[in-house]
């Protein structure tokens, strides 16, 4: 059994504040700043460029990739760490149109995240060959997959609803109708099991700063099933994805396998940050997560309807259908959290009236939640949002 008391003692959390905020921002885990400082005087400082050969910078994305390749059912050598999560969907993207050069859709939801389809849009622009992007209701997504699907591009659970997808019904009917499938996880990995081998997934992506804690702009990763590894084309050709990145050829030869997907000089103090905060996970079972998070959303649904019934539940009631967040809509959402915020009780809000909470057991307990609901309680009823300045809207929301 996973121990929370331990795992809660691992990261900063500052006083007064409940974090609801993780599957946005994860917390800093206690060990990165040792690590990100030793990391800097012993391995940058003293040795300098030899680095990349005597502290592993150059194997670090991979190594780093095998790490969370435990935690979404990815066998070794199938997962590659880079860039951020907008290139790694782009990368995935113009790779399986490829492989798909007699279909013309991209099909996705209406709750995907707009940069995934922005990058689609995107990519179709460049290519310019006819692609269309299909966005349908999430629902309607099966129903939606046939012999014109070259790719479905979902994202498992929805950034703004917490609306979990089933991944490996929707790949299996995917693959029936001979489409590829790419998974973005950002707002899976870390908070649920995942099993991207037994789901049989073409292609996963996700980001490392929610559920993972690797620190703001730590970098994405990307999986590639090992089958398709061998023969696909990356269309971000870049160097360290090179077969021989220093023989510095003229012409380009992809790498062996996930090492394809690699673009160009990793960046190593983020991946050390993020190389830290993976051994948090390494004493718990993501099953326990998993139940835990419901337990904790389930009581956080409850406490807050009961105390708040202006509050609308956007976020399926059944707790096999949600992810690790959860949302109420109300017009003055975004009023509200300010108000919250500054009781120390951290959200986020996302346009137009979604107030957000992330449950992440590893360091949020009953105790957080239902002091968390009373604040909120006390803010709504009292209308201690009421203010000009609660109002004022800044840049990150
Ligand atoms: C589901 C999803 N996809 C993509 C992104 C974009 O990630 P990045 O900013 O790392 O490119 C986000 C960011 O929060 C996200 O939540």
């Amino acid at each position: 059994m996973t121990d929370f008391a331990k795992t809660k003692a691992m990261f900063h959390l500052p006083a007064g504040v409940i974090y609801l905020d993780g599957n946005s921002l994860g917390p800093l885990p206690l060990a990165a700043r040792g690590r990100v400082a030793a990391m800097m005087s012993d391995e940058w400082g003293e040795m300098l460029i030899r680095a990349w050969n005597k502290a592993g910078w150059m194997d670090q994305p991979a190594r780093v990739g095998d790490r969370i390749g435990r935690l979404i059912g990815a066998p070794e050598g199938t997962v590659v760490m880079g860039d951020t999560l907008s290139i790694k969907v782009y990368q995935a993207l113009a790779s399986a149109l490829e492989m798909r050069p007699d279909r013309r859709v991209i099909l996705s939801d209406t709750g995907n995240f707009p940069s995934d389809l922005y990058m689609a849009e995107g990519l179709i622009k460049s290519l310019d060959k006819g692609h269309e992007l299909r966005a349908v209701a999430p629902q309607d997504v099966e129903a939606a997959i046939d012999d014109n699907t070259a790719v479905l591009l979902l994202t498992e659970v929805d950034y703004r609803t917490g609306r979990k997808h089933d991944m490996a019904r929707l790949t299996e009917t995917a693959q029936a109708a001979g489409a590829l499938t790419i998974w973005d996880l950002a707002h899976s990995a870390g908070a649920l099991p995942i099993d991207l081998s037994a789901a049989k997934a073409d292609f996963a992506v996700g980001c490392t700063y929610k559920y993972l804690n690797g620190g703001p702009g730590a970098p994405a990763f990307i999986y590639l099933r090992p089958d398709h590894a061998g023969h696909l084309r990356p269309a971000l050709s870049g160097w360290l994805g090179h077969a021989a990145p220093f023989a510095f050829d003229r012409d380009y030869r992809a790498g062996t396998g996930i090492e394809r997907m690699r673009v160009g000089t990793p960046p190593v103090i983020a991946l050390a940050a993020l190389e830290t905060a993976l051994d948090v996970f390494e004493s718990v079972d993501l099953h326990d997560i998993r139940s835990k998070s419901i337990e904790l959303s389930d009581l956080f649904i409850a406490e807050v309807e009961r105390r708040c019934p202006d509050l609308a539940l956007v976020s399926p009631n059944d707790s096999a259908l949600r992810g690790s967040h959860v949302s109420f809509a109300y017009a003055e959402g975004y009023a509200v959290m300010q108000a919250l915020i500054d009781r120390g009780v951290i959200g986020d809000f996302r346009a137009p009236d979604i107030l957000r909470f992330g449950i992440a057991p590893l360091y949020l307990d009953a105790d957080d939640v239902i002091r968390a609901a009373s604040v909120l309680e006390d803010i709504v009823v009292q209308r201690a949002w009421d203010r000009p300045r609660y109002r004022q809207r800044q840049t990150v929301t």
